[in-house]
Order: C-alpha cells, then sequence, then structure tokens
C-alpha cells in the first residue's frame, strides 16, 4: 500500500519533512451533467482549483488537473424523463454546455472529458472488478421499493409520498416542506414518481462496501494523520468517524449507468457515487494516453508515493471524497490517498440558497451575455467572498462594488495611471532608474514582501485572504504615486520623475504576476500593454522586470466601471425569478368555516361605475373613488393605490359592498368596500363584472 499521505507531517505546503513532491494531481468535482454551471460552483470548487493550478504552473511544478462531467445518476435520467429525451442526450447538451462555460472563465484544465466515455466505462468496471474478485466487497439482500406497472426499483429519489411529520407530499429522501431527511420506508403511501403507482417491497442483491472494516485506519489516516485539513472538512469527516460507519451499497437497480461486471448482475449498475470519482484516474488515463510525452503514465499520477493528490469540492461531497473513495483506493491496494481535501462551505444569492430548480442562481453562460468579457470581474468578486470558513452571500452590490471600488480604483487606477504618465512624459518608453530615496527603498521592500505571503497563503488554500495580499500590491503603488507626486516633480526635478516612473513600471509589473493566477485574462491584458511575454512567478518582488529603454505597447483601461442599471437588471430578474417561484408555490388558503345563505344576504354587493380616481394626499396606499351607484353616488377609498394608477379605473365597473358604515380614514369618509382578489403575492387586483351592467345591480 502506498501512502504519502502517512508519511508526511502536517502542513500543506508541497515541500514536507525534507521530502519534496515530484507532482501534484489537482482534481475538481465532476459537475452533474443535468444542467449548467453557476455561480456556486464556481466559487466553490472551480475558481480555487483554478487559482491553486495556476499558481503551481507559474512556480514550473508538475501538476495536472483533472476534470470531467458526471454523467450517471438518477437526477440525469429524471431531466431526461421531463424533457422526453434520452438520458445520453441530456449529457450530451450539459456536458457541451459546462465544457464551454469552464473554458470561458478560465478553468485550465487539462483534461475534461466525461464518465460515458468508453474508457471511464472500462475502468470503472476493471476497478469494481477487482474489488469483487479480491472478496473486498461483499453482497447483501436488502427490502427495495419496487414499481411493478414498469418493472423498475426506484431509488430514493424516484419515490414520493407523504411526509410522515408535515404530511405535505415530499421526495423518498427528504421533504422540501419541514427539511428532514427521510427514508422512503417512512413515506405514508410511496409513490413512483415516475408512473404514479403504488410501491411494493422487493429483495434485491447489491455489493456493498463494508466501510467498517476501515474505520480503524481512517480514524488513524485522517483524525491523527490529517489534523491541518480545514476545520469543516476535518470536523465532518471525525462526525462520521464518531458514528458507527455501515457497510454501503456500491451497486443500484437501475438502467443508466455502468452495468455492473459480474454474472447475474442484469440490470444494475454501479453506483453514481462508486463510478464518479473513479472518472478522475479514467480522465487521467485518457489525457496521459493522447499525449505520453509529456504526462507519462496514468499511474505516476495516482499511484507513485512522490505524487501529491488534491481534491477540489463543495461541503457536500466531503463524505465522498475523506471516506468512500479513500477506502475504495485502500481496497484496491495500489493507490496513493490525498493529502488534502480543502472543501468549500456553500455560497448563497442575495441571502436565498442557490437551488437550480428554482433557478435561484446566476448561470455563468447567462452572465457572459450581460457582462462581456467580463469573466476576471466575477473570478475577483467570488474569490474576495469566496465560503472557505462559512457559507458566504453573493450580492449584485457587492459584487458592483468589488469592481468599481477595488478593480477600478485601486488596481485599475494604478495601473493607468503608471501606463500613462510613461506615454506622457516619455512616449510609452522605460525610463531609467536613476539614485533611489529612502521612500523608495521602503515601497521596495514593502512589496518584496508580497510573494511571500501570497505563496504562504496560497499554500494553504487560502485564496481570499492571497487575493487580498496581491491587491495591496496595488495600494502600495497607489500610495507611493499619491506620495511622490511625479506630475509636480516633474517641473522641478525632472530626473527623479523617472526614478517614480521606473518604480512604478516595476510594481505594474508585479501586479500581472501576482494576479495571473486570480485574473489571468486581466494579466494577459497586463503583459500585451507592458509588451512583454508572461513573467514567471519566480519574478515576483523583482524590479528588474522592465529594462531602461524598452517600448511600451498603448495602453487601455484594465477594467471598467459597471453602471447602477447594469446591477438593476439583474436584481429585476431575481425579483422576476422570486415571483415566478412564489406563484409556482402558490396554495390556496384553506376554505374558511360554514356560513348560511342568510349570512350572505346580509351583504349588500353592488356594481358601480368608477366616475373619478385620484390618490389621497399624504397617503402611498389609498385611493379615493367617485361611484356611480345607480342611487345617489358615493365615494369609496380603497388601499389599492401601490396597484393601479387612478387614470385606467375611471370609467371602469367595480363591485363594493354597499350596507358597510361609513368609515373616516385620513379625514376622509369612505361608503362602502370596493372588492378585490388578494393575489398569491399579496397584490390586489380589483373585482370587474365580465359583462357590463346598470350601476347599482346587485351580486348574488
Ligand atoms: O455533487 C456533484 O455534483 C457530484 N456530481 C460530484 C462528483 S465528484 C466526483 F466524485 F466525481
Ligand atoms: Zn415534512
Amino acid at each position: 500500500m502506498k501512502e504519502n499521505n502517512q508519511l508526511n507531517g502536517d502542513c500543506a505546503l508541497p515541500q514536507k519533512e525534507g521530502k519534496r513532491w515530484a507532482r501534484t494531481t489537482v482534481t475538481s468535482a465532476l459537475p452533474y451533467a443535468n444542467g449548467g454551471v453557476h455561480i456556486g460552483h464556481l466559487a466553490g470548487v472551480y475558481v480555487p482549483a483554478d487559482i491553486y493550478v495556476r499558481y503551481l504552473r507559474l512556480k514550473g511544478e508538475d501538476v495536472m488537473f483533472v476534470g470531467g462531467s458526471d454523467e450517471h445518476g438518477v437526477p440525469v435520467t429524471q431531466r431526461a424523463r421531463k424533457e422526453g429525451i434520452t438520458p445520453q442526450q441530456v449529457v450530451d447538451r450539459y456536458h457541451k454546455m459546462i465544457k464551454d462555460s469552464f473554458e470561458e472563465f478560465g478553468i485550465s484544465f487539462d483534461v475534461y472529458s466525461r464518465t460515458t466515455s468508453k474508457t471511464h466505462h472500462q475502468f470503472a468496471s476493471d476497478f469494481f472488478r477487482k474489488l469483487y474478485d479480491d472478496g473486498k466487497l461483499i453482497e447483501k439482500t436488502t427490502k427495495q421499493f419496487y414499481d411493478e406497472q414498469t418493472g423498475t426499483f426506484k431509488t430514493d429519489r424516484d419515490i414520493v409520498g407523504e411526509c410522515p411529520h408535515c404530511h405535505a407530499e415530499a421526495n423518498g429522501d427528504q421533504c422540501e416542506k419541514c427539511g428532514r431527511d427521510l427514508d422512503p420506508t417512512e413515506l405514508i403511501n410511496p409513490r413512483s414518481k415516475e408512473s404514479g403507482a403504488q410501491l411494493v417491497l422487493k429483495d434485491t442483491t447489491n455489493w456493498f462496501l463494508p466501510l467498517n472494516e476501515y474505520e480503524g485506519w481512517l480514524k488513524q489516516w485522517i483524525l491523527e494523520g490529517h489534523k491541518e485539513w480545514r476545520s469543516n472538512v476535518y470536523g465532518q469527516c471525525k462526525s462520521w468517524l464518531d458514528m458507527e460507519l455501515q457497510p454501503r451499497a456500491m451497486t443500484r437497480d437501475l438502467d443508466w449507468g455502468i452495468p455492473v461486471p459480474v454474472e447475474g448482475a442484469e440490470g444494475k449498475v454501479l453506483y453514481v457515487w462508486f463510478d464518479a470519482p473513479i472518472g478522475y484516474i479514467s480522465n487521467t488515463k485518457e489525457l496521459c494516453e493522447s499525449n505520453p510525452e509529456r504526462w507519462g503514465t496514468w499511474q505516476r499520477w495516482w499511484q507513485q508515493d512522490d505524487t501529491r493528490l488534491v481534491h477540489f469540492i463543495g461541503k457536500d461531497n466531503i463524505v465522498f471524497h475523506c471516506i468512500i473513495f479513500p477506502v475504495m483506493m485502500k481496497a484496491h491496494g495500489d493507490y496513493i490517498m490525498p493529502d488534502n481535501v480543502p472543501a468549500n462551505e456553500f455560497l448563497n444569492l442575495e441571502g436565498d440558497k442557490i437551488s437550480t430548480s428554482r433557478n435561484w442562481a446566476v448561470w455563468l453562460h447567462e452572465y457572459l451575455v450581460d457582462f462581456p468579457g467580463k469573466q476576471d470581474v466575477l473570478r475577483y468578486a467570488l474569490t474576495a467572498s469566496a465560503p472557505e470558513t462559512k457559507d458566504n452571500d453573493f450580492t449584485w452590490a457587492e459584487f458592483q462594488a468589488r469592481n468599481n471600488n477595488e478593480l477600478v480604483a485601486i488596481y485599475g487606477n494604478f495601473v493607468n495611471r503608471a501606463l500613462q504618465l510613461t506615454q506622457k512624459y516619455y512616449e510609452g518608453v522605460v525610463p531609467a532608474c536613476g539614485e533611489l530615496t529612502d521612500y523608495d527603498r521602503e515601497t521596495i521592500a514593502e512589496f518584496k514582501d508580497v510573494k511571500a505571503k501570497v505563496e504562504s497563503l496560497l499554500d494553504n488554500f487560502r485564496f481570499r485572504d492571497a487575493q487580498k495580499e496581491a491587491m495591496n500590491l496595488a495600494r502600495i503603488g497607489n500610495k507611493y504615486l499619491a506620495d511622490s507626486e511625479p506630475w509636480k516633480v516633474i517641473k522641478t526635478d525632472p530626473e527623479r520623475v523617472k526614478t517614480i516612473i521606473n518604480i512604478s513600471l516595476q510594481l505594474t509589473a508585479n501586479l500581472a504576476i501576482a494576479f495571473e493566477p486570480f485574473l489571468p485574462f486581466s494579466s494577459k491584458k497586463l503583459y500585451g500593454m507592458l509588451n512583454v511575454e508572461p513573467l514567471g512567478w519566480e519574478n515576483l518582488g523583482s524590479t528588474e522586470l522592465l529594462k531602461a529603454g524598452h517600448q511600451l505597447a498603448k495602453p487601455e483601461l484594465l477594467f471598467e466601471k459597471i453602471e447602477d442599471d447594469a446591477i438593476k437588471a439583474q436584481m429585476d430578474r431575481l425579483e422576476r425569478i422570486k415571483k415566478e417561484n412564489e406563484a409556482a408555490n402558490y396554495k390556496a388558503e384553506p376554505v374558511k368555516k360554514e356560513v348560511t345563505f342568510d349570512d350572505f344576504e346580509k351583504l349588500d354587493i353592488r356594481v358601480g361605475t368608477i366616475l373619478s380616481c385620484e390618490k389621497v394626499k399624504k397617503s402611498n396606499k389609498l385611493l379615493k373613488f367617485e361611484i356611480a351607484d345607480g342611487l345617489e353616488n358615493r365615494t369609496i377609498l380603497s388601499g389599492i393605490a401601490q396597484y393601479y394608477n387612478p387614470e385606467e379605473l375611471v370609467g371602469k365597473q367595480v363591485c363594493f359592498i354597499a350596507n358597510f358604515p361609513t368609515r373616516k380614514m385620513m379625514g376622509l369618509e369612505s361608503q362602502g368596500m370596493i372588492l378585490s382578489a388578494v393575489n398569491f403575492d399579496g397584490s390586489l387586483s380589483v373585482i370587474t363584472p365580465q359583462r357590463e351592467v346598470k350601476p347599482g345591480s346587485q351580486v348574488g
């Protein structure tokens, strides 16, 4: 058994106890190919993974970044059913969409493949077969819900029934109304989502991974050996390991997935959480076989002691990556263990949980339509509020502020000033650095520090703080220019200005390096303006990046202000979605206590024609109506000002209660009440007879 993790101590640095890792395999969770990717995915997994990988690459380390789509599992089959297409069509569509989004946001995978690939099917099948042949799996017969109408077993998510706690309709695994986790056998009246048929319990045989047998090893490996893991990850592992682990089924009675390679297992497939993490390995294999000169064998990346394995995931995936997958690899026997699993918590959107089914998300493909070319702005904002230690909230207001007050006002502003001054004074040619003042030396010392700080933070997966440190460089630059005032000094001491501009330009080049892992598009643009090839990470902190006499390219703005209108459009969109969700979830109020016809007859409901309508002064709510009622006309006040312009109601007919006692509101008398329907969102709509009738007609 090869376990690099056990040989090494307790820090997250590539250099451990004098031992240098030869290479790093970085994986990021394979997203389900049953929908697009949104900001929650990006902030939680892909941006931090990408920052990390870019950083290692910049340092010249040998790193492979593995991604791909998770194309099996029940959610795919459910979407296929809903849309009346095949699961393969579903995953073909979303695999492409997801892959394109990642590319557009600069998530720099070395391989992005899919779990429906031939290579993967074969690899996962062989992996299972080895565990089976080695006697590492146990065969168990259990009772599962079965749909006699379709002749299929049902997984938890394919079952609906009445929640035993709140009696709402609930899924087999969870009740959305009261939020409780459920076992499908608890449901009252369990039915098949697919056919609606009542379900029966039927015996079925599956193969289980006896997690319980690995408990001692897991405790040793994680609880003793990886105290440096993020506290959310370590804590979740500990609470799993404090409970008794149970054998877990690695096969399912389903028809979408990888067939179980065992005789007599027809109609069964590998559990999606068995095959998906193996996808990391099979995708590695695909890459290595496509370019063996560059990558060598896949075994180097998964089975060699000197390889470091890091999984980037969201918190809902912790148990699979820290317990189940490691047990699978341990049972197999040939694999290294993850050295770290820097899982993030969740990102919310405007205070609410991101939800695909409620469309409460910012989708990447939509973002790029609304904010073309602004990939880095989103990367920056998401890293700045990354949910590293606790759930965090994305708000459009903060997004705008991060752009306008930080990217534009700090980073962009400094770069622009440095480049424009160079244009103005030296026609874009880097001036020579003269004698340094104490202040120059202090500034240089300050920015030399940044490299060590950013490195230490990135080595420990603290991306938010690392990005802050990079921004600090720009702050140093702004302060330096503001304090040195070259625009004034140029009049009295032009030689001195050369030094100020030289230092500012060196700082600018440093910014391009420091931000490269975080904001790759902007660094590329900045290198272009500096007219240099990308500078390596080892140069961070150097004051000799741009030689005197070097000609810069024409400067452009690095970032642009985001106006209020663009933010308002996003907020309006979310407001619309909220309304749509409320409408979709609307349930009519229960019917009130019974009344008699006599009770009803006591109310005198009539139709009137609106003669005039105006807003009541000093009231946001009230409108004042003059109503023709077939008698002497009357005045009625009604609290519908938020929902109507007074003019649009004049001439319309409405129903009103004619025999309410006169009431005084805002000093005015109201002789009755206009009837309105109360919509799901509380908005009011007046009741109008379907054909025009004589004013004063009774309603009954
Ligand atoms: O939670 C998810 O979206 C899963 N599809 C992640 C799988 S990660 C890995 F195991 F592939
Ligand atoms: Zn419930």
